[in-house]
């Protein structure tokens, strides 16, 4: 059975698609093969990751196309050239309009740090999420994996797993903690998840 088709969007540093190149390699995940990753930024360190994997890279910055249908034209293009089946967001930091999320119902996977409803929506992404769960005192957070629709971090979740708030705690050590504890796991687990139930016709 052939492997379904994944394309990773990136914006940063690419611990996530790291964490996805590893369970690649592993075995872990085995249903699905990283087949492009595609970066907002042309200066993320994910591309180095993916060039070191030898996985193809694309780069389409929102700022450089102009206009989003452009950016999202440039996505899509880029998407049918490498037969992609599924999307995965790892850390990426631009925004996808309707009219795209719509055409990939199911198919796009985002992982967000923090246990949604918490902390998420618009605004909402990276340090910004565990300086406000820090504020706001909570004692446990999280990462949620989710499927993504038109509503910010408002599509079907998929997948989460709490982690504790220590005390001391900075917005960089919890981020640290969040992402060796919870979105390592999780997003991988449910790029396999997704990848096996489309091979079997499940979803
Ligand atoms: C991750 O913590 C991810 O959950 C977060 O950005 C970071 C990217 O790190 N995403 C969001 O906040 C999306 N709302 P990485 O580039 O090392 O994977």
């Amino acid at each position: 059975m052939s492997k379904v088709k994944i394309a990773v969007f990136v914006s940063g540093g690419g611990t996530n698609l790291q964490a996805l190149i590893d369970a690649q390699r592993s075995g872990a995940l085995h249903s699905g093969g990283i087949a492009l990753v595609l970066s907002s930024n042309p200066n993320a360190y994910a591309l180095e990751r993916a060039k070191q994997a030898g996985i193809p890279t694309k780069v389409c910055s929102r700022k450089e196309l102009g206009s989003q249908e452009e950016f999202e034209a440039a996505i899509s293009a880029a998407l049918s050239e490498h037969g992609i089946q599924v999307i995965v967001l790892a850390g990426f930091m631009s925004i996808l309009s309707e009219s795209f999320t719509c055409r990939w119902p199911q198919r796009i996977l985002n992982v967000h740090p923090s246990l949604i409803p918490s902390f998420c929506g618009k605004g909402m992404y990276g340090l910004k999420v565990h300086e406000a769960a820090l504020s706001k005192g909570v004692k446990v957070t999280g990462a949620t994996v989710h499927f993504v629709n038109e509503i910010p971090d408002g599509g079907e979740i998929v997948l989460q797993k709490a982690v504790d708030v220590l005390p001391g705690d900075t917005p960089e050590i919890l981020q640290k903690r969040v992402m060796e504890q919870a979105e390592w796991v999780l997003l991988p687990n449910a790029a396999e998840l997704l990848c096996n139930q489309i091979i079997k016709g499940e979803n």
